[in-house]
């Protein structure tokens, strides 16, 4: 959670925002979140909450605030200045001060209210009050990939390499050969793939984005063309949020200049929370307002009778597909074992044990 730091010499009184808050704050400011460029006030988050829409009326599947601590004091026409944990600085013109509800945002957002889910919990740690408008970037701070992060630098790779049809794929997963395979049909109709995980604060048990930039650098240099595929990074945190939070991944890529997107089984999902189709099914139904084409796929797999990856449209022998928990999968690797090839190739896996053993 934030907290207040020591009124800096332009008279603005500092904030110290956490990781997720950070990232948020980052992303506003550099465009990704477009159409909105700050903190949202009472009417926009009354609007996303309600009917995902902004108070303008224009499409936003999440709240995006920044809750305070109760006894900061600020409210409309202060400015602020916002430190991030990598050195980076940002200042806040406080257009509003409200007050959140946070039942009324687990519900509405996450679908419960059990603490046992990521995001809830946040929101339960979190306070009520929250303040409101538009951030600009005074310092970028420690840069923690070299691949691009803003809007405007990955637009500008995808326009060098002459790329009308881009399509993006989201993951917060070390690429496995589902992954994969869903990779490589959906760019088979389009000119260039942007593999766009992100890398922005994730739950306890989930690969960190460390590790996984190893395999998504090893997968696209070993098993891709080249020109045909662009790594970058999208540095916010991972709600699991489901439907919503699929949704949210798709209008943020088209700001970074995708024009296709992959949504597949449970897309931002966690647990049985949400049902496996629910997030392509609402991608696709707001899919021509953000101005995507949604490429949606159901459950892959990789089926020994077939011999090859199939989909649930494709295939009749869905109990005998290869699967592998990701609990089993991490035991596994702790052990030094070798996961079935067709599952998780062989580099990948080798970049996975030395994490999990790395990791006691
Ligand atoms: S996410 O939380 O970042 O959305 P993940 O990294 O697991 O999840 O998956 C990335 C994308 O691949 C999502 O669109 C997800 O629905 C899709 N996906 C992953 N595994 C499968 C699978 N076996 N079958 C169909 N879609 C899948």
């Amino acid at each position: 959670m934030s907290t207040v730091a020591t009124t800096v010499e332009s008279g603005a009184t500092a904030l110290r925002l956490d990781p997720v808050q950070a990232a948020d704050a980052m992303l506003l400011a550099a465009g990704a979140y477009w159409p909105l460029d700050g903190f949202m006030g009472e009417r926009d988050y009354r609007g996303v909450l309600r009917d995902l829409r902004l108070d303008g009326g224009q499409l936003f599947p999440l709240p995006i605030v920044l809750a305070v601590p109760d006894d900061l004091q600020a409210g409309p026409g202060d400015a602020l200045t916002l430190l991030t944990p990598h050195g980076g600085e940002l200042l806040m013109e406080v257009h509003e001060r409200f007050r959140r509800k946070r039942q009324w945002e687990a519900y509405a957002v996450y679908r419960t209210a059990d603490a046992s889910h990521p995001g809830v919990a946040r929101l339960m740690r979190e306070g009520d009050d929250c303040l409101a408008g538009p951030v600009r970037v005074l310092q970028y701070g420690q840069p923690t990939y070299p691949e691009p992060w803003t809007p405007a630098d990955t637009r500008r790779l995808i326009t060098e390499r002459g790329w009308r049809k881009v399509v993006a794929f989201q993951t917060r997963n070390p690429l496995h050969r589902a992954h994969e395979h869903l990779l490589r049909l959906a760019l088979e109709s389009v000119d260039g793939l942007l593999l766009h995980p992100l890398v922005g604060p994730t739950k306890g048990d989930d690969v960190p984005a460390v590790t996984r930039m190893d395999c998504y650098r090893v997968t696209l240099t070993a098993f891709f063309p080249h020109v045909r595929v662009l790594l970058g990074v999208f540095p916010a945190a991972m709600r699991y949020a489901g439907p919503r939070e699929a949704l949210f991944h798709a209008l943020v890529r088209h700001n970074y200049g995708a024009s296709h997107f992959v949504v597949g089984r449970d897309a931002a999902g966690i647990g049985d929370v949400y049902d496996p189709d629910e997030a392509r099914e609402m991608v696709e139904r707001y899919a021509e307002e953000i101005g995507i084409v949604p490429v949606g796929f159901p459950p892959v797999g990789y089926c020994p009778r077939c011999d090859g990856f199939v989909s649930s449209r494709t295939c009749p022998h869905r109990t005998q597909w290869l699967e592998l928990s990701g609990t089993a999968l991490r035991t596994m690797l702790q052990r030094g074992e070798n996961p079935p090839k067709e599952l998780v190739r062989p580099e990948i896996a080798a970049i996975l044990r030395r994490y999990y053993r790395s990791e006691g």
